[in-house]
């Protein structure tokens, strides 16, 4: 099983943090944000990395992750020139994964606790995705899971008017399918190649699974969600 990290976009939500650096090399608690995808990875058993940025970081990112040798992992590193959404980042792994699974991290997400066993399970599944759900206050922020009671039937990415509480948090596992699926996407609106739009592709094959994430997790994108990512990481490391 092959690990991705996405670390592209503009982190426009935290400008001026986001002025002359990477969202993802701004802290949460003690470390720099992208080391926290890059210790659940290593901790769930994924050593071979690829970290995706965009062209303007892409220098500070391998000078603060490096060879992975620290972290006892090995990163590739691609470019994404344009935040073309979060299915064309994975997109750029299609070489560095193809033929093996994959487990995707949305590096602006904090897990305040083992992902572990989301690996585990996704590794005893015998096809398909597998997607982590979380129970929220603010679902319109995020995509969100209509559910029945065995399966997730849609997704719909920050809706008006959300099927459930259940955000869909940074966090996918993927089969040998993946990199064919995502060539059959088309762009939305905004101009970006959606991770929804992927998921929701699992769905309509009866190939995807979920569960419920029981610990803490933030998506740390905006001021007001790193503020409170400090908040509460600090203590913790
Ligand atoms: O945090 C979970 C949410 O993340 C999900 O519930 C949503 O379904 C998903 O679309 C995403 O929503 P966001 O609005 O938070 O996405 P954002 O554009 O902030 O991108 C999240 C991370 O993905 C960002 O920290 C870096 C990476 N990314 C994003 C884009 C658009 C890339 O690497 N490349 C991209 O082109």
């Amino acid at each position: 099983m092959k690990g991705v990290i996405l670390a592209g976009g503009q982190g426009t939500r935290l400008y001026p943090l986001t002025k002359a650096t990477n969202k993802h090399l701004l802290p949460v608690g003690r470390v720099p944000m992208i080391f926290h995808a890059v210790q659940q990875l290593v901790s769930a058993g994924i050593k071979e990395i690829m970290v995706v940025t965009s062209t303007e970081h892409m220098g500070d990112m391998v000078r603060c992750l490096g060879s992975g040798e620290e972290f006892s992992c090995s990163f590739s590193y691609r470019v994404q020139e344009k935040p073309m959404g979060i299915a064309h980042g994975l997109s750029l792994a299609s070489n560095f994964a193809r033929g093996d699974r994959v487990v995707v991290m949305l590096a602006d997400n904090i897990f305040g606790g083992s992902i572990t066993h989301v690996v585990e399970n996704f590794a005893r599944q015998k096809e398909g995705a597998r997607v982590v759900l979380k129970k929220v206050s603010d679902p319109t922020r995020y995509g969100v899971a209509a559910l029945d009671e065995k399966q997730v039937m849609y997704i719909e990415e920050k809706p008006k008017q959300p099927p459930s509480d259940y955000a869909v948090v940074g966090l996918y596992c993927y089969d040998e399918k993946v990199f064919d699926i995502i060539q059959t996407l088309e762009y939305s609106a905004r101009g970006e190649l959606e991770i929804t739009s992927l998921n929701n592709e699992y769905i309509q094959l009866h190939q995807m699974e979920y569960e419920i994430f029981e610990g803490k997790w933030m998506d740390a994108g905006t001021p007001e969600s790193l503020f409170e990512a400090n908040r509460i990481f600090f203590d913790e490391g």
